[in-house]
């Protein structure tokens, strides 16, 4: 089954704006546990606008009550993320190549121009215990030096994939079926985790189309859809198409 890991970074963002605990991201970790969840990511940026590395520590004691309930780091791997990544020991870290100022992660990393750093940034976090994912775009050509880098686990990014489900399904996840297929001919021992843009009308096709996809992360449009439906409502919605895989 494909868990469902959901972003906090929204809730962290609009807490942000006003300077007071509301809402409070810890009652919302633990309701969306409450109501299925079965990961929980935070992406701290160095401004922390979204969420503040203070808050790892506590939603990692939250997220480490429930036994079945993984918790992922999102983030570029500067000399503070690793060191706070390492001292919390979540379940995951996912890297990303975007840099400090980015509103949000819109590409993936290239194995070849980043080769040594992720070598070693992928050892040290693998030496710590925690399973490594790599935000990757559905491109073969950026994939070339993934053997050596070696982590568990590649995100795909969706952007692409979402962007053109409007239009058309199957040229919209072409390129992933691809990307796919190389890895599991090629590096065998790596899994596969999915997310951005992945919404109530694009999540079925997707992994019916991909259905070894261990774990989508999903952020925005849970938000989105959580003022029309509520929180639990919605990840029921979310969870009624991840159950069925
Ligand atoms: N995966 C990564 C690496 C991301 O940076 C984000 C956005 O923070 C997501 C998944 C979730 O994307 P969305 O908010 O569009 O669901």
């Amino acid at each position: 089954m494909t868990q469902l890991s959901v972003n906090l970074n929204k809730f962290a963002l609009i807490r942000n704006s006003r300077g007071i605990n509301v809402p409070d991201l810890f009652e919302i970790t633990k309701r969306c546990i409450n109501f299925g969840a079965q990961g929980i990511t935070l992406h701290p940026r160095p401004d922390e606008r979204h969420a503040k590395f203070t808050d790892l520590p506590i939603i990692s004691n939250i997220v480490n009550q429930n036994t079945n309930v993984e918790f992922n780091i999102e983030g570029y791997p500067s000399p503070k993320f690793i060191k706070e990544v390492i001292s919390i020991k979540p379940h995951q870290v996912t890297l990303v190549p975007d840099p400090p100022e980015a509103l949000t992660s819109s590409f993936g990393w290239d194995c070849t121009k980043h080769k040594s750093l992720l070598i070693d940034v992928v050892r040290n976090f693998q030496q710590n215990n925690i399973r490594v994912s790599l935000f990757i775009n559905p491109s073969i050509e950026t994939l070339q030096n993934l053997s050596e880098i070696l982590p568990e686990r590649i995100e795909l990014y969706t952007f692409d994939y979402a962007k053109e489900f409007q239009m058309n399904q199957e040229s919209a996840i072409k390129n992933y079926l691809k990307v796919v297929d190389f890895i599991q001919t090629n590096i065998p021992s790596i899994s596969f985790n999915a997310g951005h843009d992945l919404n109530l009308n694009n999540l079925e096709f997707f992994l019916k189309s991909i259905p070894i996809i261990k774990e989508v992360s999903i952020g925005h449009a849970i938000i989105c859809d959580a003022m029309e439906f509520g929180l639990e409502k919605t990840l029921e919605k979310y969870l009624a198409i991840t159950k069925k895989n």
